[in-house]
């Protein structure tokens, strides 16, 4: 969970030093393909970057203050100040009737769903990237008994509007068919690298969906960062949406049946006011510092592409705080540069150890964060730098002289600079595996 009040300069140092400490005990797992570099070495030297998602944050001193002062009461009778305070300043936040503190984003899914698909045979329609369709373990057909009708999702996160309305179910089907009793959007959208949904698509599914009477709910565990990207208040990009989820960690917008599909759920948590808290610390300073991850995102997003480099690219078109990497080499994968980042050998001028996701279609996923600091932002980039300028093996020729004895004969002259070696070098280095 992030503290959005904190500004970056001010934890930089602390921060890195702690984290510097915590990447040490985590050796176990990050260093195993390291073995020349001690401990002793790591523990002074390797600073930790984690990039893999915007969920790795931490709460903060401001946050755990909060926390340990909240005010609580049992939840379940509405006695908890603090969880009434956050529900209710939520509710204002995205223009609804009432809010819901829930325990994950998944959670405020799914009892969104159960409460809008209250009777049996109704089917949902959502895009096939959706992290609800990819990530909730399919809880909306396993627990809530709800059929799922998928669209594909477009590279922007949208779904084609032709293809959903011919989707679409009369409420009152024929006796063979489900009804359509939901339709789903995400925003931002989480598998399409943290694009926003543009307004005028939103309103024009909630028109259909409006027009056939369904309601639409609003995956937005990032609705701040669309509303930070379009300029928009986030309870006007929800206006039409009959719910919403979001996250500071967790909440969504809705009320009634909702608060008996959170119990069924085991959602219902009594004295959660020491989290409601810790939200309402984020909840003050949210937009200011997702507009910070912003701009910091395509900065960063900018600098790789600048690179020109034949191994590692992205779009530098940036909607929030991730990017997409991309990998056009054949010889040079996802997988490849994950590893290599979360690699520290002893001859990196950089030495760091950089988190990030391998994504679908041969991509990787970067969040930035509010727990980042410049610092730690300037070392992934040079590790990426440092790799990226690494000729494609492939795409270098050495030649070299063949000699008696099954020996082949190599001599260094004027004409080689160090990057010839380094390439030639690479090469050697893929022939033996
Ligand atoms: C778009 C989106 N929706 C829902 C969730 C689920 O949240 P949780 O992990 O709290 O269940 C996530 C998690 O990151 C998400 O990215």
């Amino acid at each position: 969970m992030a503290d959005f009040s904190t500004p970056y300069h001010s934890r930089d140092k602390k921060e890195s030093g702690r984290r510097k400490k915590e990447s040490v005990g985590n050796t176990g797992r990050l260093f195993r393909s390291v073995q020349f570099v001690s401990a002793c070495q790591l523990s002074n030297m390797v600073r930790e970057v984690d990039l893999r998602s915007d969920t790795v944050t931490k709460p903060t001193p401001a946050m755990r203050k909060a926390m340990a002062e909240a005010v609580v009461g049992d939840d379940v009778y509405k006695e908890d100040p603090t969880i009434n305070e956050l529900e209710e300043k939520i509710a204002e936040f995205l223009g609804k009737e009432a809010a819901l503190f829930v325990a994950s984003g998944t959670m405020g899914n799914l009892s969104a769903v159960m409460a809008h698909c209250w009777t049996r045979g109704q089917e949902i329609i959502m895009g096939d990237q959706s992290h609800m369709f990819m990530y909730e373990q399919g809880g909306i057909s396993s627990l809530a008994g709800v059929h799922v009708s998928s669209i594909p999702t477009l590279e922007d996160g949208t779904f084609d509007l032709e293809v959903l309305k011919e989707k679409i179910r009369p409420r009152n089907p024929n006796m063979h068919e489900p009804s359509t009793g939901l339709i789903c959007l995400e925003n931002s959208h989480n598998r399409c690298g943290g694009k926003v949904l543009p307004l005028s698509y939103i309103r024009e599914v909630c028109a259909l969906a409006r027009n056939n009477d369904i309601p639409v709910h609003m995956d937005g565990a990032r609705i701040i960062n669309a509303s930070v990207h379009c300029g928009v208040p986030a309870h006007e990009i929800v206006k039409e949406c009959a719910s919403v989820s979001m996250c500071l960690s967790k909440l969504i917008c809705f009320s009634c049946r909702v608060h008996r599909c959170r119990k069924v759920l085991g959602g219902a948590m009594r004295q959660a006011g020491v989290l409601a808290a810790a939200a309402l610390v984020a909840l003050e300073s949210a937009e200011e510092r997702i507009r910070i991850d912003h701009q910091r995102t395509k900065k960063f997003a900018q600098e790789i592409y600048n690179l020109k480099s034949k191994l590692i690219t992205c779009d530098p078109a940036i909607d929030s705080n991730m990017i997409l990497l991309q990998f056009p080499s054949p010889n040079f994968t996802n997988e490849d540069f994950v590893r290599r980042m979360a690699e520290v050998k002893i001859e990196d001028k950089e030495q760091v150890v950089v988190k990030a996701c391998p994504w679908y279609r041969n991509r990787v996923r970067c969040v930035l964060h509010s727990d980042l600091t410049q610092e730690d932002l300037d070392s992934a980039l040079m590790k990426i730098r440092a790799i990226a300028n690494k000729q494609d093996p492939d795409a270098v020729v050495v030649k070299a002289g063949l000699r008696d004895k099954n020996r082949v004969r190599c001599v260094i002259h004027s004409d080689l600079n160090e990057e010839h070696l380094e390439w030639a070098l690479q090469k050697i280095r893929k022939i033996l595996g």
